[in-house]
């Protein structure tokens, strides 16, 4: 691994900066579901699920959901299996429009959206049980001190943590730097590399998790981007 990427570098990343309709944003949110699909996420958080979450869920917290979308495709792909979701939505930024709440409607899901920094939300409801929580593209915004305090606040509330982060690694480096070839905006340019060098390698997940409490951790690399992480045993599991 090149020294550049030898331990995590976690900083500010633009996209967070912007108005939600800051044309840079909108253009940037647009990138982001091309870099969810060039890193085939949905299919690998499917997988994942299918594998790691033994019964039909009924309530799912996503974490960092952003405008819906990748939720949506997973919905889209697991909505037969698992009817009737209760799915709670959580970003501090409200980016998800009536016409994506439909759709989760359509599939049969009941939705709610938590516009909340994640930490405020889990003081106030801490209390709340789901079966499952979910996180794609998320946990890399937060430097490992933080996420022992986040870990911490999830434990309590599903048994199941299932994340897709993005693995920090030359080839996923390199590609983020040529977003530009599929029209990635300045934002998306800054903001893809920035996210691989706060990215995950090893087990470096599983020593946050396991540092207070000792469950059934899985970590490892799917293809060249993505970084899988897999906690099972809290709340009630
Ligand atoms: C890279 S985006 C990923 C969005 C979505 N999961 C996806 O794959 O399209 C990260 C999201 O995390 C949200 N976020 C960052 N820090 C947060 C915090 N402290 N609390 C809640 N949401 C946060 C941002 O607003 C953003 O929507």
């Amino acid at each position: 691994m090149p020294d550049e990427l030898a331990f995590r570098r976690v900083e500010p990343e633009i996209l967070d900066g912007l108005l939600r309709d800051d044309p840079r944003a909108v253009a940037s949110r647009r990138d982001l579901r091309r870099i969810n699909m060039l890193m085939f996420q949905a299919g690998i958080m499917t997988r994942l699920l299918h594998r790691h979450v033994m019964q039909p869920p009924r309530r799912i917290l996503e974490i960092g959901a952003g405008d819906g979308a990748f939720m949506l495709v997973l919905a889209r792909k697991l909505a037969r299996r698992w009817p009737a979701v209760e799915l709670t939505l959580l970003d501090r930024a409200n980016l998800i429009n009536g016409a994506r709440l439909a759709e989760f409607t359509r599939l049969g899901w009941r939705t709610e959206v938590a516009t909340a920094d994640v930490f405020e939300w889990i003081a106030r409801h801490g209390h709340r049980q789901f079966d499952l929580i979910t996180a794609n593209l998320f946990l890399h915004h937060f430097d490992d001190a933080t996420l022992a305090k986040l870990f911490a606040g999830l434990h309590v509330l599903a048994p199941v943590l299932v994340a897709t982060e993005p693995r920090r690694c030359a080839a996923a480096l390199t590609l983020s730097k040529l977003l530009w070839a599929v029209g990635g905006n300045d934002v998306t340019l800054h903001d893809a590399p920035a996210s691989v060098r706060a990215g995950f390698a090893g087990a470096e997940l599983s020593a946050l998790w396991l540092r207070e409490r000792a469950d059934v951790v899985e970590e490892y690399n799917v293809g060249p981007f993505t970084h899988v992480f897999v906690a099972r045993g809290g709340a009630s599991g």
